[in-house]
């Protein structure tokens, strides 16, 4: 995968621009939530991850009864989905380096990530970790920065079983789910 410089002070890139994401991206992210969310069979039980959460505009979407957690490493971001989302937990981290235990969470969302992290495997296996075993995650990437085949292959380097590839306005998603067994 192709993969941007990251700058130095890439959090900081985040923050600046945090205040001004809703405005710009809330339509073309809205329209993933809707093909995401309409795959997914959500349980009373599940406890849900937004790793790369931004402001929060997934977790909106996501009904009350279900206990949720956003991840983000922008602080700028962070506040503002904690003002939008009352019902849900955020916390600034890093997701190649997630503050919770392995197997915690039964569904974990990463949406438009996958191309603005430094390692996207690393990433993707830190999710994994995370993830319950027979849990589910949906994460996508921008088409312009990775092919079907370069995520399938990241999907199976990292251990996880893919469901479905597909592409949505400018993203590529893949659902896949963590084996019982290794
Ligand atoms: C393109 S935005 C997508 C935000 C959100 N998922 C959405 O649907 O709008 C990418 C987000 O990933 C966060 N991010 C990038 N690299 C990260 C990292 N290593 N750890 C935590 N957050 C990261 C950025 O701060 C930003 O909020």
């Amino acid at each position: 995968m192709k993969n941007e410089k990251i700058p130095k002070n890439k959090m900081s890139l985040y923050d600046q621009t945090a205040w001004i994401y809703d405005q710009r991206y809330r339509e073309i992210q809205e329209e993933k939530y809707k093909t995401m969310l309409s795959k997914i069979a959500f349980k009373k039980r599940d406890l849900i991850l937004d790793a790369g959460c931004g402001t929060g505009m997934l977790l909106e979407k996501i009904p009350s009864k279900h206990r949720a957690v956003g991840v983000d490493f922008s602080k700028k971001m962070i506040r503002i989905a904690k003002n939008k989302v009352r019902d849900s937990n955020f916390i600034q981290a890093d997701l190649n380096n997630l503050p919770f235990k392995d197997n915690t969470f039964s569904k974990v969302f990463g949406v438009t990530i996958l191309q603005n992290v430094e390692h996207p495997q690393m990433t993707v296996r830190e999710i994994a970790r995370a993830l319950q075993k027979k849990g589910l995650t949906v994460l996508s990437t921008l088409k312009k920065k990775a092919t079907k085949r370069e995520i399938r292959e990241l999907i199976e380097k990292t251990g996880l079983k893919e469901k479905e590839v597909y592409e949505v306005s400018e993203d590529i998603v893949v659902i896949a789910f963590k084996e019982t067994k290794p």
